[in-house]
C-alpha cells in the first residue's frame, strides 16, 4: 500500500512525487494509458515508487491527480464511490486555453468546487500555484516554496499541509474551499506573468510568496 497516489506522469507528477518521496511517503504512480511511462518516472525518481496504469486500484489516502481539469473530470467519473473516504487533491488551474484570458469555469465557482459536486471523496484545492519545475527541489532562491490549501474539512486540509510540510514546504491554509476560486485566479496570474517575455525574471522557475511580518 502506498501514502500517496499520484495520477500522471507529466511536469506536476515529477514535481509532487519528488517532494512526496522526499517527505518519506511512499508512492504509487499511475500512468494515463501506458504503464511504461509510470514505470519511467519512477525509475528516474530513484525507483521507490510503485507504477500502474489508470483504472488500477487507488492505494494512497491521499490521491493527487496530476491532470488538467477535464481529465480530471473523466477521473472522479471514473473511480466514482471508490473516492469515498479519500482526499481528493486539485492541483488544477482550469485556464480557458482557446483565449489565454480567463478560467474555462464560470464566476463564482472553480474547478475544486465543480470536482466536489462530482466525487465522494473529499476536495482540498492545493499546489496549483507551485510551478512543476520548482517542486523538484522545492525551494527558489533559498526560499522554501508556499502551498497555499484551501478545503472545507479540517482533517483532508490537515492531511495535505502536514504532507506538504514533511516535504520541506511552508504550508498556509487559506480558508474553506470557495477559496479555491482566489486560488485559480492567483494561479493564473502567475501563468501570465510566467508567459510574458518582458519579465524575464518571472520565468517558470519563480515562485509566489507570502512574507510575514517578524
Ligand atoms: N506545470 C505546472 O507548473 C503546473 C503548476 C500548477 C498546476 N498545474 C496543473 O497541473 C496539472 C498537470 O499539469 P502538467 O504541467 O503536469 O501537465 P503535463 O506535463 O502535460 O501532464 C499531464 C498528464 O496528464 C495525463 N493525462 C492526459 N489526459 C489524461 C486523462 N484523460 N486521464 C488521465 N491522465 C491524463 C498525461 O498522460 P499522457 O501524456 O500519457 O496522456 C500526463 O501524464 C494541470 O491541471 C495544470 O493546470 C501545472
Amino acid at each position: 500500500m502506498s501514502d500517496i497516489t499520484i495520477i500522471g506522469t507529466g511536469n506536476m507528477a515529477r514535481g509532487l512525487a519528488s517532494r512526496a518521496l522526499a517527505a518519506g511517503k511512499s508512492v504509487q504512480l499511475l500512468a494515463h494509458e501506458d504503464k511504461a511511462k509510470a514505470e519511467a518516472l519512477a525509475s528516474k525518481l530513484g525507483g521507490s515508487a510503485s507504477a500502474g496504469v489508470l483504472g488500477d486500484a487507488i492505494e494512497g489516502s491521499i490521491v493527487i491527480p496530476a491532470v488538467y481539469f477535464d481529465a480530471s473530470k473523466a477521473i472522479v467519473t471514473q473511480y466514482g464511490d471508490t473516492l469515498a473516504g479519500k482526499v481528493y487533491v486539485d492541483i488544477t488551474n482550469p485556464v480557458d486555453f482557446s483565449t489565454f484570458d480567463s478560467l474555462a469555469v464560470s464566476a463564482g465557482s472553480s474547478a475544486a468546487e465543480e470536482l466536489q459536486k462530482l466525487t465522494p471523496a473529499t476536495v482540498v484545492k492545493a499546489f496549483n500555484t507551485t510551478f512543476a519545475g520548482t517542486l523538484v527541489s522545492g525551494e527558489v532562491s533559498g526560499q522554501q516554496l508556499d502551498v497555499l490549501i484551501a478545503g472545507d474539512d479540517e482533517a483532508s486540509v490537515k492531511a495535505v499541509s502536514d504532507f506538504a510540510s514533511a516535504a520541506g514546504l511552508n504550508a498556509i491554509n487559506v480558508g474553506p474551499l470557495r477559496r479555491a476560486q482566489q486560488l485559480e485566479q492567483t494561479g493564473f496570474l502567475n501563468i501570465l506573468l510566467s508567459a510574458n517575455e518582458a519579465l524575464p525574471e518571472y520565468q517558470w522557475n519563480s515562485a509566489l510568496k507570502f512574507l510575514p511580518a517578524v
